[in-house]
């Protein structure tokens, strides 16, 4: 292939990748993007989050709630939660780890992150957050918190089977294998919630 024609090509991808960031920012539904958003997702968008794991990651972060997956926050808001301080203080609770652990657990998320993945919700999530205000929680996402803001605290709160929205795994039936699709959610006690 010439020369030309490699720039030309790579000219394009890259005002395809810039038409999807841009579009994924209003915040709206799919279906009512731009072309390049549209061919883009055909051939490099995966659904849901990426479902990674390690040993190290499940045993210090998925003994009180399920081990999140690393592309459901972007790095900064990790580099926030993952901080000493904030472990001995994690919400209320004690979720401390060595020095040597806190570091490692901590590369493995920044390097699984939401600014780094091609995941539809990775990449939504991604671009909903204020990278110099970067948020402690999930739920605390502009995209996260606007697909949940119907749900009262009948649903949420004081469902004793629920308790808060940050137990995804309550609702989202396959959240531990990374899919958040709606036809996967059910509300316990709330068959239904959405009539
Ligand atoms: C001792 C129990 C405990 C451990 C261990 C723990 N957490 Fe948590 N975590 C909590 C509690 C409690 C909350 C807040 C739940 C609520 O909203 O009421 C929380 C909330 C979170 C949230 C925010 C969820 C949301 O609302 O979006 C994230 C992210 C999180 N934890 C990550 C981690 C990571 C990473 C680790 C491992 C370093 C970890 N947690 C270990 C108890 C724990
Ligand atoms: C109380 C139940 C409940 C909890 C807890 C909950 N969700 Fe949801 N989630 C829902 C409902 C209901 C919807 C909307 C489904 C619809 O629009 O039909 C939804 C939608 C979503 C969507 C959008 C799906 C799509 O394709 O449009 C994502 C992503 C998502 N949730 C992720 C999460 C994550 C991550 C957590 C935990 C941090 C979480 N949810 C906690 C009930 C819940």
């Amino acid at each position: 292939m010439s020369i030309e024609k490699k720039v030309l090509i790579l000219g394009v991808l890259a005002a395809m990748c810039t038409a999807t960031a841009w579009a994924d920012n209003d915040g709206d539904e799919e279906g009512e993007r731009g072309f390049g958003s549209r061919a883009l997702s055909f051939f490099s968008h995966k659904n849901g989050v990426e479902n990674v794991g390690n040993k190290l990651y499940k045993e210090s972060c998925g003994e009180c709630h399920f081990a999140y997956q690393p592309g459901l926050l972007p790095s900064a808001s990790w580099e926030r939660l993952l901080s000493a301080d904030q472990l001995s203080d994690h919400f209320g609770e004690n979720a401390e780890l060595n020095e040597a652990d806190r570091k490692k657990v901590l590369e493995f998320v920044t390097s699984h992150a939401a600014e780094k993945s091609n995941y539809r919700v990775s990449m939504k999530i991604a671009n909903s957050v204020d990278s110099s205000n970067p948020p402690l929680r999930i739920t605390k996402t502009r995209y996260i918190e606007r697909k949940h803001h119907e749900l009262s605290d009948r649903l949420v709160k004081n469902n004793k089977d629920v308790r808060f929205l940050g137990n995804c795994t309550a609702c989202h039936r396959k959240a531990t294998e990374g899919t958040y699709d709606e036809d996967t959610v059910s509300i316990p006690n709330f068959p239904r919630w959405d009539d």
